[in-house]
């Protein structure tokens, strides 16, 4: 790398080749072939002057601070942005940026080449509810994740797998080849390279039976940055920028191509750490200051920066270091990204709102309040009615707190390996983010330093073991509630007992839900896991105990109505008043 200090102008050859090989890898990717993306070698430096960004500094100055400090002080304007002849002048025009990381790995291959590395272990249209014996759903009737709710792969597939996934954009888009598709490698891929588009001029909607047209601008956020200068802060519309969170959906990823660009997590001209996720800004700077970054002693400082050439402001963070549970936590937590109810009115709340891109980033025992206090709710169950919480993957939440958090382990000690490059023998960091297991000496090791691979290995099923066990028993305990509130309904139980039964079941319900939707909770929290599912089955235990009593009230109060109603002096157990059953 350091060689690049001297000379950073040869590199519009390397991108030349970099666009040789990425249209070589996609060729065999579409024949079937392994893909895995390979950044071009290196070519040698050329003799030409570094880039002279004088002038662009005259009408950038943000860019300046950060490029002329930064460690790509060296590194050309023209590395990444096209269009600069006819630019730089009078800043006419709109110059290119490239968003795709194999701009960034023609100088960081082996950063580059880690990150779509392919877990193979991992395969497609794995459904979270296969374990679940159909309990699943029947927990989330009828909420659009019973279409198609998978366990996740490889980073390569993040945008990809949200654009083809059942209940996304109901089966508009499908693999150029077919099912054959499913032996792409992984790699660095352009997902129009790969997708058609089988309903070109229809409107957003399900199109297939069994799917449903549930995506919407800002779920696509959380897969691309490739939106980053044609989106203002929150999504929020604004004339000169292209897209917003009332964009039409489908229209808006076919401008979407990379998942997981680097720019996520390293900013492009000061080469320091950052966020740019904006519901997580907003969550950072709220003043409330009520999240779990607020609470962690140890908490990476942030700079937030307000930035927009183009007349909207777009907000990105710099980390005083890499504090990488929050780069994680740009993906890796709870958030709401759809339309939903106001709780306490019923009104709709629509993608006009910007409560549809909201990051609480809060323990799993605050989460309910959270959301009543933001008056949201996500949609009502099909039988008991009660307003449910959708949750979405909070493993940066569980994190915190855990063990392994409070001694000072980032994400990347176990997901992100120190590495060595066969070539040159210098230490770089694997951007494969896998299971610990693909690395267990390299990442468990180097701290449990007694262990063997097996050891480790042993611990983490074991504590797989148990999450297992304890999910099985609180779905059976939740769908009992369920069945037991059908059937006292069904019985004509009053009222307040139902409405008691659903508070129950909405309370319950979070104390499942968390669970299932996050990833690797086993492992990362096994006492907040615990604490947290018993005291979820406790509830439930509860509300099927409410609903048996009062169905045993009725059946006592069953046969004396009837024998009253043969005589003709007492009124009908259907009419009887409410607050006579209720107990
Ligand atoms: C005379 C002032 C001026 C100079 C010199 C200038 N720019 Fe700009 N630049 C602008 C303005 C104004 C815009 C916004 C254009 C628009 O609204 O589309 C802009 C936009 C950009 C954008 C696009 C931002 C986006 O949101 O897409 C990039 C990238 C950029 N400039 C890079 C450069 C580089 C690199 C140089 C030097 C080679 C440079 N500029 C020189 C004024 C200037
Ligand atoms: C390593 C790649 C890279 C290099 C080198 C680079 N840029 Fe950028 N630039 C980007 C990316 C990516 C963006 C998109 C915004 C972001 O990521 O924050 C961007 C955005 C911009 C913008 C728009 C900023 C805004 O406020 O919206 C300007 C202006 C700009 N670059 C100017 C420059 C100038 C001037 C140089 C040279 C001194 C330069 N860039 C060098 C990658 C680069
Ligand atoms: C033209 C070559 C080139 C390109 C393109 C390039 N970089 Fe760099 N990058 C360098 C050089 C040279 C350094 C400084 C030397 C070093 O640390 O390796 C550097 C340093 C960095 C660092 C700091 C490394 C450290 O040790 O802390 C990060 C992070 C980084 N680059 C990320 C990126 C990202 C993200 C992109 C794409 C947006 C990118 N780079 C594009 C050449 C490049
Ligand atoms: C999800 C966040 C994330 C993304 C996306 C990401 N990085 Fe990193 N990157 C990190 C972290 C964390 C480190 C390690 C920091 C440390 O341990 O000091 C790192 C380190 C680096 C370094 C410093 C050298 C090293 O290996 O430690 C470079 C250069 C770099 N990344 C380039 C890239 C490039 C190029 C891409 C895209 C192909 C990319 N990163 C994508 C988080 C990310
Ligand atoms: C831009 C969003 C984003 C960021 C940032 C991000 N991830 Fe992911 N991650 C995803 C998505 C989406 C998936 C699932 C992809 C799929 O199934 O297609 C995923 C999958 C994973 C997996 C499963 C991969 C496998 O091999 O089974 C792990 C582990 C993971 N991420 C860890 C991390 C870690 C650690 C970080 C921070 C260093 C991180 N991710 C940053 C979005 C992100
Ligand atoms: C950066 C250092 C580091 C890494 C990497 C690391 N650990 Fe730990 N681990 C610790 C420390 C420190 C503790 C707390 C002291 C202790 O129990 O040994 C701990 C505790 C544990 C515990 C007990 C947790 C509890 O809540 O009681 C288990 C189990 C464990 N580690 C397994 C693993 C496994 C498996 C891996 C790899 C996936 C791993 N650790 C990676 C440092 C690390
Ligand atoms: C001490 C080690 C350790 C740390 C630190 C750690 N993880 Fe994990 N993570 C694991 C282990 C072990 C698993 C379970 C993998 C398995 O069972 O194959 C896991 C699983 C995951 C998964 C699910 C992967 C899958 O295959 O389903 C994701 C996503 C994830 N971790 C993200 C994160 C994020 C984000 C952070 C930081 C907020 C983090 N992890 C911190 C060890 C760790």
């Amino acid at each position: 790398m350091r060689a690049h200090k001297a000379s950073s102008s040869h590199f519009g050859w390397a991108r030349c080749l970099a666009m040789i090989f990425a249209t070589l890898a996609l060729m065999l990717g579409g024949s079937g072939a392994q893909a895995q993306t390979k950044a071009p070698a290196k070519v040698k430096a050329m003799a030409k002057a570094p880039y002279d960004a004088a002038a662009c500094y005259e009408c950038h100055e943000d860019v300046k601070a950060f490029h002329v400090g930064g460690d790509h002080k060296t590194v050309g304007c023209d590395s990444c942005h096209g269009g600069l002849d006819t630019h730089k002048p009078k800043g006419k025009g709109r110059p290119s940026t490239s968003t795709d990381p194999a701009t960034c790995g023609e100088c960081h291959q082996n950063q580059y080449r880690t990150l779509y590395n392919m877990n193979m272990d991992k395969t497609a249209h794995k459904e979270k509810a296969v374990a679940t014996f159909g309990a699943f759903d029947k927990l989330l009737m009828p909420h659009g994740f019973t279409r198609e709710h998978n366990e996740p792969r490889s980073h390569a597939f993040a945008l990809y797998d949200q654009v083809v996934v059942d209940r996304a954009f109901g089966g508009r888009f499908q693999n150029k080849d077919g099912k054959s598709g499913l032996t792409r490698m992984g790699g660095n891929f352009k997902i129009w390279d790969v997708l058609v588009d089988e309903f070109p001029g229809e409107p957003h909607k399900a199109f297939k039976p069994g799917t449903a047209a549930a995506a919407n601008p800002v779920c696509m956020s959380c897969k691309s940055a490739d939106h980053i200068l044609d989106w203002a802060y929150m999504g929020d519309p604004a004339p000169s920028a292209k897209w917003s969170r009332l964009s039409k959906v489908n229209e808006f990823v076919k401008d979407t191509n990379h998942s997981l660009n680097c720019i996520f997590c390293h900013d492009p001209h000061a080469t320091k750490p950052r966020v740019i996720r904006d519901g997580l800004i907003q969550a950072l700077t709220r003043p409330e200051k009520d999240t779990l970054w607020h609470k962690d002693p140890k908490g990476a400082k942030i700079e937030v920066k307000d930035l927009g050439e183009r007349g909207f402001t777009r907000k990105i963070a710099l980390l005083s270091r890499y504090d990488v549970k929050l780069q994680c936590a740009q993906c890796h937590v709870e958030y709401n990204c759809n339309p939903g109810t106001d709780p306490t009115t019923g009104a709709a709340i629509t993608m006009a709102d910007q409560r549809t891109n909201h990051f609480p980033l809060k323990a799993v025992d605050d989460i309910g309040q959270h959301y009543k206090d933001l008056k949201f709710g996500d949609f009502k169950h099909a039988v008991t009615g009660a307003t449910l919480w959708k949750g979405q993957h909070a493993d940066t939440e569980t994190y915190y707190g855990s063990t392994h958090q409070k001694e000072g382990v980032e994400c990347s000690g176990c997901h992100m390996p120190k590495m060595k490059d066969p070539k040159t023998g210098k230490t770089y960091t694997s951007h494969w983010q896998t299971s610990p297991r693909h690395y267990i000496k390299e990442t468990c090791l180097t701290c449990h330093k007694t262990w063997t691979e097996q050891q480790a290995v042993y611990t983490i099923d074991s504590l797989k073991n148990k999450w297992v066990g304890k999910m099985r028993k609180a779905e059976f305990w939740l769908t009992r509630l369920i069945d037991k509130y059908e059937a006292a309904q069904n019985m004509g139980v009053g009222a307040a007992v139902l409405a008691e039964a659903r508070t129950k079941h909405s309370e319950a319900h979070v104390h499942w839900e968390w669970w299932s939707a996050t990833n690797g909770a086993h492992f990362h929290n096994p006492q907040q896991f615990e604490a947290s599912i018993n005291k979820g089955m406790g509830i439930s235990q509860a509300g099927v105990k409410l609903l048996d009593d009062a169905m045993a009230k009725r059946r006592a109060a069953a046969p004396a109505a009837a024998a009253s109603a043969a005589t003709g002096a007492a009124p009908a157990v259907r009419g009887t008043p409410v607050a006579q059953l209720a107990k």
